[in-house]
C-alpha cells in the first residue's frame, strides 16, 4: 500500500496537484515535484532562510514544514513576484544596490523582504535588520541588502503617492 498523499497546493496563483509522501519537507516538494527552484536548500535545519516562501500570508521557511501540513496551502516564491522582463521593485533595488553577490540567498531575502514591505511598508534601518533576521547571507555583509530593501520601500511609497495625487487630480 502507498504511503503517498494527494497534496494540492496553489503556487504562485497556479493550482498544482501531486502524490507525495506526507513527511516530505515542503522545500524538496516545491523543487523536486513541482521544478520550482527559486527557493533554495542552504541548511536544512531551519537557520538560513534561503527557502523561504510565503505560505498563507506568512514568511515560513519551507524546510521546517512536511508537504502533509501544507497540503491546501497557498504559496508565493520569488518566482510569483517577478519576471525576467518585469522585475519586481525589490529584485531592481538588488540589482542597483548590489544587495547580492553569489545570490544563493537571494531568493529567500527577496520573499522574505516583499511580506516585510507588506506589513511595514515605512520601515526604519532597524525595522529592516530585524525583520530580515532569519535570512542569513555569506557574501555580502548585509549593508547592501538592507540598502536595497529601504530603497525598495521608497520607490513603492514614492509610486504609491503618485498614484494618489493621479487620482486626486
Ligand atoms: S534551508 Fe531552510 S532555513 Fe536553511
Ligand atoms: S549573496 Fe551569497 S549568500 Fe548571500
Amino acid at each position: 500500500m502507498s504511503d503517498k498523499m494527494h497534496i494540492k497546493l496553489t503556487v504562485n496563483g497556479e493550482g498544482r496537484e501531486f502524490l507525495a509522501e506526507p513527511r516530505e519537507l515542503l522545500i524538496y516538494a516545491l523543487r523536486e515535484h513541482l521544478n520550482i527552484t527559486g527557493p533554495h536548500v542552504g541548511c536544512d535545519t531551519s537557520h538560513c532562510g534561503a527557502c523561504t516562501v510565503t505560505l498563507n500570508g506568512k514568511s515560513v521557511k519551507s524546510c521546517t514544514m512536511f508537504v502533509g501540513q501544507a497540503n491546501g496551502a497557498d504559496i508565493t516564491t520569488v518566482e510569483g513576484l517577478g519576471t525576467p522582463d518585469a522585475l519586481h521593485v525589490l529584485q531592481e533595488n538588488f540589482r542597483e544596490h548590489h544587495g547580492l553577490q553569489c545570490g544563493f540567498c537571494t531568493p529567500g531575502m527577496i520573499t522574505r523582504a516583499a511580506k516585510l514591505l507588506e506589513e511595514n511598508p515605512t520601515p526604519t534601518e532597524e525595522d529592516v535588520r530585524f525583520g530580515m533576521a532569519g535570512n542569513i547571507c555569506r557574501c555580502t555583509g548585509y549593508q547592501n541588502i538592507v540598502k536595497s530593501i529601504l530603497a525598495a520601500a521608497d520607490e513603492m511609497n514614492s509610486a504609491e503617492q503618485g498614484q494618489t495625487v493621479e487620482a486626486a487630480e
